[in-house]
């Protein structure tokens, strides 16, 4: 593929898409792919989803942006909707997940000074992902991400994932503590769930400290692992929420939502988007509300990941080239003993979209409205795949 006038930031595979359809993606050739992350979690209900796209093409010949010095009521009807869903009591919309967190960590700072904490910190975990701007890269557990782009933000001190001790350290040794951002499951960093106790132990520590507890759910949230938000499965409510991706099935949406004396932090003119909550976005991600409820696709998405997860481990676990499989929902990982970026090309020339993170873990984050069969062959298909590569890399001579 010609070299094109785009910065340099993506390492992109030598293909083009331009129609998508379900489980579904075709290229400029016409040529189908089966998709296994859809975007990484972004088109949860599929591609091109027909009630998605209705609601975003009648809201566009009615209205498509009007600033927020006004009230909307598309606004306001996502707001309710989602705090409803969520246990929150008030939402700001933004662009992407990034922008989410964003408003999340300015809320966790303005909480802290006005409890006169005139340096407050965020205590965020190893692993973690919470996107590229400047502070979420920050607060991103990953050197590769941050490499070249110091000085850092002040203001983070990280944690190992799923440690409550090393939290406690932290509490008796830094009083400016103000919040804890965490992931329930680590996405980026693996799929790797945090286990009740831990989740549990943060909100206790987040209560005994007067800290706020802001759980990123960007990845997880929108039904994917099996409930709305994935924390409800913890019996944990977080005080902040960030969700985006699969919010508006592919519209760019972000929320971050706020809950009790959390709400009441920021005032007017202390944060703001010019296109954050625009009526395309909240159309979008109002008709993908209705979807998750009509079809009561999280319940789906629950069986769906068992099924999967008992043909993967059924064929795969217990081989020498397996370190791991692990999930919950449609949030699934399979962990190869070394690292296998070839087996993206492999997948590809055989007509499959994988998606491969921390360089071995296979992340599998498949539409919540597929059929049996299709999780069925979806699931197939990778097994064969893994096995074919696994045959592969055994004949191969060592040099
Ligand atoms: C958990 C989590 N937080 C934040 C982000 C950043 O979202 P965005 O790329 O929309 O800025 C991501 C993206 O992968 C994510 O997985």
């Amino acid at each position: 593929m010609a070299a094109q006038p785009l910065l340099n930031t993506y390492g992109r595979l030598p293909v083009c898409f331009e129609r998508g359809d379900g489980l579904w993606l075709y290229d400029t050739e016409g040529q189908a792919y089966l998709d296994s992350f859809m975007g990484i979690a972004v088109t949860g209900l599929g591609h091109c989803h027909p009630a998605v796209t209705s609601a975003i093409m009648q809201q566009a010949g009615k209205l498509t942006h009007c600033s927020n010095l006004f009230h909307s009521s598309l606004q306001q009807q996502l707001a309710h909707r989602v705090c409803q869903l969520t246990g929150m009591d008030g939402a700001f919309f933004a662009n992407s997940g990034a922008e989410a967190n964003e408003a999340a960590i300015k809320l966790a700072r303005h909480f802290g000074h006005k409890k006169g904490i005139h340096h407050p910190t965020i205590i965020v975990l190893e692993n973690a992902f919470h996107g590229r701007t400047l502070a979420t890269l920050t607060a991103t557990g990953s050197r590769r991400v941050q490499a070249g782009f110091e000085p850092l933000v002040s203001g983070f001190v990280r944690a190992p994932f799923n440690d409550l001790n090393s939290i406690r350290a932290i509490a008796s040794a830094n009083p400016n503590i103000v919040a804890i951002l965490a992931e329930p499951i680590l996405g980026e960093g693996g799929i790797h769930l945090a286990d009740q106790a831990y989740l549990q132990g943060l909100r206790e520590l987040c209560d005994e400290h007067d800290w706020l507890l802001m759980l990123d759910e960007i990845q997880t949230a929108n039904g994917r692992t099996g409930t709305y938000l994935a924390c409800e499965q913890y019996g944990v409510t977080p005080d902040v929420l960030t969700l985006a991706k699969g919010f508006g099935n592919g519209y760019p949406i972000g929320a971050c939502l706020a809950r009790g004396r959390a709400a009441q932090v920021l005032g007017p003119g202390s944060h703001g988007s010019t296109f954050g909550g625009n009526p395309l976005g909240c159309a979008a991600a109002l008709a993908v509300l209705d979807t998750l409820e009509q079809q009561q696709l999280p319940q789906r998405a629950a069986v769906l990941g068992e099924r999967m997860l008992a043909k993967l481990r059924d064929h795969l676990e217990g081989a020498e080239y397996i370190r791991g499989i692990r999930g919950r929902g449609l949030m699934i990982g399979i962990e190869m003993q070394a690292p296998c970026p070839e087996l993206v090309l492999l997948a590809r020339m055989q007509g499959l979209l994988l998606n491969i993170t921390m360089d071995r873990v296979i992340r599998l984050l498949p539409p919540l409205t597929m059929t049996d069969q299709e999780a069925d062959s979806l699931t197939d298909q990778v097994i064969r795949l893994i096995k074919l590569y696994a045959a592969d890399e055994r004949d191969r001579p060592r040099r």
